[in-house]
């Protein structure tokens, strides 16, 4: 098949991946209802129709926290991609470079920090709160060195969600012999990705947090060390230690209500990614997408605010600019194209993205990505395009037009 979209991106890479890799990926937590909100508050959205206007000259480019972006898109931190693809982290930085799009390497990486900076570029990195604070000064300390310009700092994770589908396909759970031969035989079931990730692909190890747990001898033990290591007590005050350990821009990610917005911004943090983890934490919230108008209305201007979750188009990429996103990141959008076919299928679906955002922008009469706005829209009741928000708490102000 040609991949001429995201969902086909996903079945390739469900042909390629062993299915609990593809599970880990495409899964959500509990039954997966924030999951199916975020793709579906997406599809709900209208936008206005403009004709007749000159659109020979389109700037999709947008300035961000000192950087320039060849367009609104980012690479969201996915855990185990070197699992995906060969030194899978690697291989998508160098296609989020060739795109001019920033790439943002998660803790739970396969490829250290220093690898993906050396073999492609510095990536954003995203960091847990972990409760070993020493560890977290040194690992901060190998990130500045390794020339990453911002820290993202995940604040969605004390505990990681329920995902029903980790169990049944084996990733996680108890362990057992009939486990481990089930492991095996999906392995050994997907021949293209046993040669090119299990056989080429080695070191499986967390590269970032190797040196806290070097009698680590697989993927399972990192599990574990991080699963203790995240860190339950965190709060506001953290954010200040933060501060002082890191001297660049700080993301804060996994913010869905406007009074954590607005804390955020008091305490000083230079961005915060709009975002429910992709569906994958407390299920049954809201769409990442219906808390952005609420947020950007609090703390808009004051920081730089970025939505994740549910992007898989140009057009996706679109409709959150005009809700007042500076920019989006993908996450499984990306992970599905490298799973698919390496750094190659994650570049030709960055190049489509462009293209489809390209389109969308043409049809609506916006030449410039970093003015778009709410006059992209249809003037329904903002509140009116979200299935979900029939049932959230009326917090949103009424943003018609
Ligand atoms: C397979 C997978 C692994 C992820 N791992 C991390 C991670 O290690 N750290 C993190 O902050 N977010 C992680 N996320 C969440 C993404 O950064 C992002 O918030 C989410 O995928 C956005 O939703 P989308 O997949 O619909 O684009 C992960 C998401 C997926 C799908």
């Amino acid at each position: 098949m040609v991949p001429a979209s995201v969902a086909d991106y996903r079945e390739l890479a469900r042909r390629r991946l062993p299915r609990l890799l593809f599970d880990y990926i495409d899964g959500g937590s509990y039954a997966e209802v924030t999951l199916a909100r975020n793709l579906a508050d997406f599809q709900s959205i209208a936008l206005r129709q403009r004709v007749m206007r000159d659109m020979t000259r389109l700037d999709l480019s947008v300035q961000t926290l000192g950087q320039t972006w060849a367009m609104p898109v980012g690479l969201a931190p996915v855990g185990l991609a070197g699992m995906y693809a060969r030194r899978g982290e690697v291989q998508a930085a160098r296609a989020a470079a060739g795109a001019g799009v920033p790439f943002c390497l998660s803790t739970a990486g396969i490829c250290a920090v220093e690898e993906v900076a050396r073999d492609a570029a510095p990536p954003w990195y995203q960091l847990y709160m972990l409760k070993d604070r020493g560890y977290m000064r040194e690992l901060l300390a190998r990130v500045h060195a390794a020339g990453c310009p911002v820290l993202v700092f995940t604040v969605d994770l004390p505990a990681a969600g329920t995902r029903y589908r980790d169990v049944r396909s084996g990733l996680s759970g108890p362990r057992s012999l009939g486990g481990a031969l089930n492991r095996v035989w999906q392995g050994a079931s997907r021949p293209a990705w046993l040669w090119d990730v299990w056989a080429r692909g080695r070191p499986h190890l967390f590269g970032n947090v190797v040196a806290a747990i070097p009698e680590a001898r697989g993927i399972d033990d990192f599990w574990v060390w991080v699963g203790r290591n995240f860190d339950r007590g965190v709060t506001w005050e953290d954010l200040a230690w933060v501060r002082e350990t890191w001297d660049r821009p700080i993301v804060l990610k996994g913010v869905l209500d406007p009074d954590d917005a607005r804390e955020a911004a008091r305490l000083g943090a230079d961005g915060i990614v709009v975002s429910n983890h992709g569906g994958r934490q407390l299920d049954g919230v809201r769409s990442s997408v219906s808390a952005l108008p609420p947020i950007v209305d609090a703390v808009g201007g004051q920081l730089e605010v970025y939505l994740d979750g549910g992007v898989r188009s140009g057009l996706d990429v679109l409709k959150a600019l005009a809700l007042g996103a500076k920019a989006c990141f993908l996450g499984r959008a990306w992970a599905y194209a490298l799973g698919a076919g390496g750094q190659k299928q994650v570049s030709r679906m960055l190049s489509t993205l462009r293209a489809e955002l390209s389109t969308a922008m043409v049809l609506t009469g916006c030449t410039d990505a970093s003015r778009a706005g709410k006059s992209l829209l249809d003037t329904l009741k903002l509140e009116d395009h979200f299935v979900s928000s029939a049932s959230a708490p009326s917090t949103s102000p009424d943003l018609a037009g």
